[in-house]
Parts: C-alpha cells; sequence; structure tokens
C-alpha cells in the first residue's frame, strides 16, 4: 500500500492477569465501599463535580500508598506499564515512570464523566473493578478532532484508527493504557449497577 499511518495515538487494553481476578476485584471493591463510607469530604467533593457518583481524585489520591491491596495493583500494572513504554518507544534514559495518583470511581445509573484530560501526567489508565452489562465504556477523542475543520465526515463502517472517537468498552478485570494528554469521557451510564474503576496517573522522574 502506498498510504502508510503516521503520528499514531496508541492505546493499550489487556486482561491485569489470568488467574485471581475474581478475588482481587472482591476487596478492591469491598475496600472501595469502605473508603466512599468514610471519606466525607471525597462525598462533598463528588457532590458538586461528579454529581449522582463517588470519586476520591479530590480527597484520597494516593490509594496506592494508603492501602495494600492497592499496593499489589500497583505492582500487577507495572509489567503492562513497561509494555506500553515500550511501545511507544519512550527514551526513558534511565529514569523511572512512577505512579503518582491511584483513585477509585463509583457510577451509578446516568452518571456521566465528561471530556477531560490528566494534566502533569505521563501516562494515565483505568482498571476496571467491575462492570456491569450495558454500563458506559471509556470513550476516546482523536486529538486532531479541533483540526478537522472542513473535512468532509468518516464513512461510519471506517476503520477504528480513521474514527474521531472510539469507545473502549468497560471490562471487569481489564484495563486501559492511554498518554495523558489524550481527551477522553465516560458518557452517561445506562446499567443498573454501579461501574466501579481504578483510575492512576503515572509521571517521568
Ligand atoms: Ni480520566
Amino acid at each position: 500500500m502506498p498510504v502508510r499511518p503516521l503520528f499514531p495515538t496508541l492505546v493499550y487494553t489487556a486482561p491485569l492477569q489470568g488467574a485471581g481476578r475474581l478475588a482481587l476485584n472482591r476487596e478492591l471493591l469491598k475496600e472501595t465501599r469502605q473508603i466512599r463510607e468514610h471519606d466525607v469530604a471525597g462525598r462533598q467533593w463528588s457532590a458538586r463535580r461528579y454529581p449522582g457518583g463517588y470519586t476520591s481524585y479530590g480527597s484520597l489520591c494516593h490509594l496506592q500508598k494508603m492501602s495494600s491491596t492497592f499496593a499489589a495493583l500497583e505492582r500487577k500494572l507495572q509489567r503492562h506499564v513497561s509494555a506500553y513504554v515500550k511501545s511507544l518507544e519512550l527514551e526513558m534514559a534511565g529514569r523511572a515512570l512512577v505512579m503518582t495518583d491511584c483513585w477509585v470511581n463509583v457510577m451509578g445509573r446516568q452518571v456521566a464523566h465528561g471530556l477531560h484530560l490528566h494534566p502533569l501526567a505521563t501516562i494515565s489508565g483505568t482498571y476496571y473493578v467491575q462492570a456491569p452489562r450495558g454500563c458506559s465504556g471509556l470513550k476516546l477523542e482523536d486529538p486532531r478532532l479541533d483540526r478537522f475543520m472542513g473535512a468532509p465526515p468518516r464513512r461510519s463502517d471506517c476503520r477504528p484508527e480513521n474514527r474521531p472517537w472510539v469507545t473502549i468498552p468497560a471490562r471487569a478485570g481489564h484495563l486501559v493504557l492511554f498518554e495523558s494528554w489524550l481527551r477522553h469521557e465516560v458518557p452517561t451510564n445506562q446499567s443498573a449497577g454501579e461501574r466501579v474503576s481504578i483510575s492512576f496517573n503515572y509521571n517521568w522522574f
């Protein structure tokens, strides 16, 4: 083919681990509920900025340092982050990517999280603890979207790499990694049950 892709946006998706997923998720779910119950400041923060849902982003955002279960998750994420860094061909120059933030998100029915990116971070991602049938995925936006001024729309059956938005389904036990500048959102959750995820940032030190 005379056409080649340049400047791709690489996104990593994988199951966290083989066996042991159910036990880990059970423990993470239990702790997430305990955190929500005790985190008065976080519930107040969420009431203003995350209507209908709960996130510990504004109150408890270093959970990998507070809980051995979240620390175990951080350890399990490491090989995935390393594989992603390799595929991005980042020149690390002997420096490390370190998890700086880790927080929980609980989205009930009709809860949404609008378009945003993760400033002051290099790689961001989410691990899904509980993803009820029909719950929202992670909607990613083409970072060049604001340059498409006069471009015709894409065909509705176009390949994923040519779409202006791509939604990665939320699957319990799976994770998504992306570069932190990539804008994304969680559209309104239509599932009856709670969609529970753990988000995190890595920075380059
Ligand atoms: Ni996000």
